[in-house]
């Protein structure tokens, strides 16, 4: 059983955060989102897993995962070279597929359980296919699914304005080499794309074997939404643990789970978990509140903050409350006087709501 990521595509959906970086490479509790992917499938004991990859993001996806040993995973990547969709994705790989049943995961997709318990059912269902389905609120964003009375996949169609159902395919799917076939024969949809949500109808079509199971459980599509302080604060509150590496001084108050990375010092402060506070990062006379992530290198000084997130080099002077924000790499946001007058330098497609 191969693994097939995709962590393509150029981010526009979660622009400003996405203009210098790849969308999977955006964190939640400060960890990339594509880490939790292949963590996933290391866990289901998926070990040969490509990587697909665009021109404009490569790079920086290449090193951020490197070979995969720390998963203890072998990575191939696998350029795309245009945006064609889920199933030119797949296309693409075929070199590196070859007849092996596959599970292909996009990169962006984060859900609260494992895939052990599908990966299995679709070995031992004997099945071609295997999709999972999720109820989502506005079902014209996704690839749906129509059920008959007897709970049997009869229909997938993809972002249908008249959506059949409420059932959408999540971003997981187990495949054997009979998708190959069925993706020759696509042609781009009305979108451009070559839609794996096709490929899977002409199987149906063909009379083969497509399951689907129900995820339990949260699913966010974090390129989709823009959701990631919803993915933020799932995250921290069911998986964070209480892990202090870095140093604490006698004056401050570090309570519950919360992680405080290498090199990090913390004077004269309060966090209150769940939150993680990322690497080399000065937190100094702040309260961090719950819910919060901060990222590498970051510095936060008198300031009050909580359910926000803050990525990498991030500087925070004397910001009196900050809540339910979203800071990009590398911003400052400072108040240097009393005056109600606001001194701004914004970068492209940013938002300042007060
Ligand atoms: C893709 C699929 C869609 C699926 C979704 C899940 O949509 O085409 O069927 O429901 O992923 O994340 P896209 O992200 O290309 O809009």
């Amino acid at each position: 059983m191969k693994g097939l990521i995709l962590s393509g595509g150029k981010g526009t959906r979660l622009r400003p955060l996405t203009h210098t970086a790849a969308k999977q490479l955006v964190p939640v509790a400060n960890k990339p989102i594509l880490f939790y992917v292949i963590e996933n499938l290391a866990r289901a004991g998926v070990t040969e897993v490509g990587i697909i990859i665009s021109p404009e993001t490569g790079d920086s996806v290449k090193e951020a995962v490197g070979d995969g040993s720390r998963w203890q995973v072998s990575v191939t990547y696998i350029l795309q070279v245009e945006p064609g969709g889920l199933a030119h994705a797949v296309k693409t790989a075929r070199p590196f597929l070859e007849d092996s049943p596959f599970v292909m995961y996009l990169g962006d997709n984060l859900i609260s359980s494992g895939i052990s318990e599908f990966l299995q059912a679709f070995q031992s269902g004997g099945l071609d296919a295997l999709i999972l389905l999720k109820e989502v609120a506005d079902p014209r964003q996704f690839g749906i699914a129509q059920l008959n009375g007897q709970g049997r996949l009869v229909k997938l169609v993809e972002k249908p304005p008249q959506p059949p159902s409420n059932l959408a395919l999540v971003g997981v799917y187990f495949f054997t080499p009979a998708i190959h076939p069925a993706i020759d024969q696509l042609k781009p949809s009305w979108r451009g794309e070559l839609e794996i949500t096709d490929a899977i109808q002409w199987l149906l079509d063909c009379g083969k074997r497509v399951d689907w199971r129900r995820l339990e459980g949260w699913w966010l599509d974090t390129g989709k939404k823009d959701d990631l302080l919803t993915a933020n604060t799932l995250v921290l509150d069911e998986w964070s643990r209480r892990d202090i590496q870095g140093e604490v001084d006698e004056a401050s108050q570090v309570s519950g789970r919360v992680s405080i990375g290498p090199r990090t010092r913390v004077i004269n402060s309060t966090i209150r978990g769940p939150a993680a506070i990322g690497a080399d990062c000065l937190i100094k006379d702040s309260f961090i509140g719950p819910f919060t992530s901060v990222g590498d290198h970051s510095h936060v000084e008198s300031s009050v903050l909580e359910h926000s997130v803050l990525l990498s080099q991030v500087t925070l002077l004397q910001v009196d409350r900050l809540e339910d924000s979203l800071i990009g790499r590398n911003a400052r946001v400072a108040r240097h006087n009393r005056h109600r007058s606001l001194q701004l330098l914004l970068g492209d497609d940013t938002v300042v709501e007060f």
